[in-house]
């Protein structure tokens, strides 16, 4: 999480700062700050809030600068907590987690240093400090090298005004050389547009940012070369065209991303195709909402080709010692290809002999450079912090997975390529929507239940729910009710219902009767026209027709629509919700 920036070249580094920093405030917006060398005195400006509280840093005159946006882990949201950071001639920003700060901080105080923040940062700046004796670098790489944990850090040094040094260690980080200077940064938009040609830097790698240079190091100040990384004009900050909000726009977008999406689960390579046809078992490690598309597949995967599979939370297999039996294919999911416990679970796998294929929507992420195989959802980019569209691809592409290993043992799943249209049709239905919002306006608990594959569904629409309209929610198997949850139900409590699966119909609508008996409001969303007529229904969506082995991908839509309703609705910032961040890229 946190996005950093810096800027050594020959323009004003402030708007560029500034303009990468909002390009960045996915990663974080609760407070922010720059740094900009003007006449060889370095000037700082930090403020609680987002970016845009920084527009008086635009004032500043100079040509080297660096900035971040911040969210918080160590120390609460605030002026003295936000990045930069100085400690006697250095200055930086920090993306990532100290794990060791504490102990660190212990030695520093014992040598008589004062701290003036919370945060884990600030120990860097001191140990750059006690480690250096006139080499900017070599002080860099000694202070890096006492850190365990996270980090991708720009520094600067009140003797080396024309300079930035970075480092990263799992924390990424992307270094350009553009005509007018070199570029750093969290993620490549931001420096996307400047029409630089970009490296991923790789840990333990440092970086020396000039006007005229742009060089690159191992962790022993070797030099080295990384490859130059491909991107289109595309990567740059996408534009609202006319939506309120860019989850809207991504909503939209989903039919296009469902286009594409099969063409690529369609891809991968021979290794990719042999290991899938043999895997005996498949291990599926996500979190959020990926985990939740991991999910739904597991029933593709099972149902469609008798593969046992096993999904589980990205942050509990790397701590687990799992099991990885013989023939094992790990499919790692992740929208940014950057969340850092998708990315030890993932390694873990494969270190333990799985074979590893990476699901995500980013190209270049580390996810991509770690697994042995690609799928590009290509969805496109996704700003806001709900993920939308990104899900229905994953789903798409892991359907693929399962209907080729289905076409492998000679049997014929139902095609992919009509849920694009599928999802036309539920978007629009899904307008409907609107007019159930005063129902969840109560603050009392939102409950979505289903069964089996609708099950799945029903704890993405509740996650999306709860993270931008802050309402409690829960998604619940439908015949798990009667067991506790029921308790919970009284007068007017919405319920959302999803079914679409035409042999646990009636199972699901018994719970829907239960609810309602005890004066549940109930909302359905379901491919079965004639249950939105039931008497226990208060409103409903139907969704256009799918084969139900693919479902969750498109009866998602109306509750992410849902979501999205009612977060406008309370008045919250549906593409920036309280507390997140679009990338968790610490633990
Ligand atoms: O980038 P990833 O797909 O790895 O992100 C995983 C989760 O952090 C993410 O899905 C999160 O749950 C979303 N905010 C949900 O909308």
């Amino acid at each position: 999480m946190c996005g950093i920036v810096g800027y050594a070249g020959r323009r004003d580094a402030a708007p560029v700062l500034l303009g990468g920093l909002q390009k960045l405030e996915y990663r974080g917006y609760d407070s922010a700050g720059v740094a900009v060398f003007e006449g060889g005195s370095l000037h700082i400006v930090r403020k609680k809030g987002r970016v845009k509280e920084l527009a008086e840093a635009l004032s500043l005159k100079g040509n080297v600068g660096v900035g971040h946006t911040r969210w918080a882990t160590h120390g609460a949201p605030s002026e003295r907590n936000a990045h930069p950071h100085t400690y006697g001639k250095f200055t930086l920003v920090h993306n990532g987690i100290i794990e060791n700060a504490l102990a660190l901080k212990e030695e520093c105080i014992a040598r008589g240093e004062k701290f003036s923040s919370d945060t884990d940062t600030e120990v860097i700046a001191h140990l750059i400090s006690w480690f250096y004796n006139g080499d900017f670098a070599v002080a860099v790489r000694a202070a890096a090298k006492r850190l365990a944990g996270s980090y991708a850090l720009a520094v600067l040094c009140a003797d080396f005004p024309d300079a930035i040094v970075c480092v990263r260690m799992k924390s990424p980080l992307i270094v350009g050389k553009g005509a007018d200077g070199a570029y750093v940064a969290s993620d490549l938009p931001a420096i996307a547009g400047e029409g630089v040609e970009a490296y991923a830097l790789e840990d333990g790698d440092i970086a020396i940012l000039r006007a005229e240079e742009l060089s690159l190091y191992d962790g022993d100040l070797r030099p080295v070369k990384r490859e130059k990384m491909q991107y289109s004009c595309r990567e740059d900050a996408p534009e609202l065209c006319g939506f309120r909000h860019f989850m809207k726009k991504e909503m939209a977008e989903i039919p296009v991303a469902l286009r594409r999406a099969p063409l690529s689960a369609e891809g991968g390579n021979d290794g990719l195709a042999e290991a899938l046809c043999r895997a005996e078992f498949i291990e599926i490690v996500a979190c959020g909402t990926a985990y939740h598309a991991g999910l739904c597949a597991k029933h593709a995967f099972e149902g469609l080709c008798r593969v046992p599979t096993e999904v589980t939370v990205a942050s509990e297999y790397r701590y687990r010692d799992p099991i990885v039996p013989r023939r094992t294919l790990c499919i790692a999911v992740s929208q940014s290809g950057e969340t850092a416990d998708t990315l030890a679970a993932a390694q873990l796998a494969r270190e333990r002999g799985a074979y590893l294929a990476a699901v995500t929507n980013v190209a270049y992420s580390s996810l991509t450079r770690m697994a042995d195989a690609v799928l590009f959802t290509q969805a496109g980019r996704e700003i806001a912090v709900a993920a939308t569209k990104s899900f229905n691809a994953q789903l798409t592409v892991l359907y693929g997975l399962a209907a080729r290993r289905a076409a492998a043992l000679g049997i014929a799943a139902p095609p992919l390529e009509g849920l694009s249209v599928a999802a036309e049709g539920a978007l629009a239905a899904a307008e409907g929507v609107r007019s159930w919002t005063p129902h969840f306006l109560s603050g009392k608990s939102v409950f979505f239940l289903g069964r089996g594959a609708d099950y799945c569904t029903a704890l993405e629409g509740s996650l999306k729910l709860k993270e931008i309209t802050y309402l409690p929610s829960e998604g619940y198997p439908a015949g798990e009710l009667k067991h506790g949850t029921l308790a919970l139900i009284e007068k007017n409590t919405p319920v959302v219902a999803v079914v679409t699966q035409a042999a646990l119909a009636e199972k699901t609508m018994n719970a829907v009767h239960e609810v309602y008996a005890r004066g549940a409001k109930v909302f359905l969303v379901t491919s079965f026209a004639e249950l939105a007529r039931r008497e226990e229904v208060t409103a409903a969506v139907v969704l256009p027709p799918c084969p139900e082995e693919y479902s969750p991908a498109v009866a998602v839509i109306p509750l992410q629509a849902l979501a999205y309703y009612v977060a406008v609705a309370r008045g919250n910032d549906p593409d920036k919700p309280r507390n997140l961040a679009k990338s968790v890229t610490v633990e």
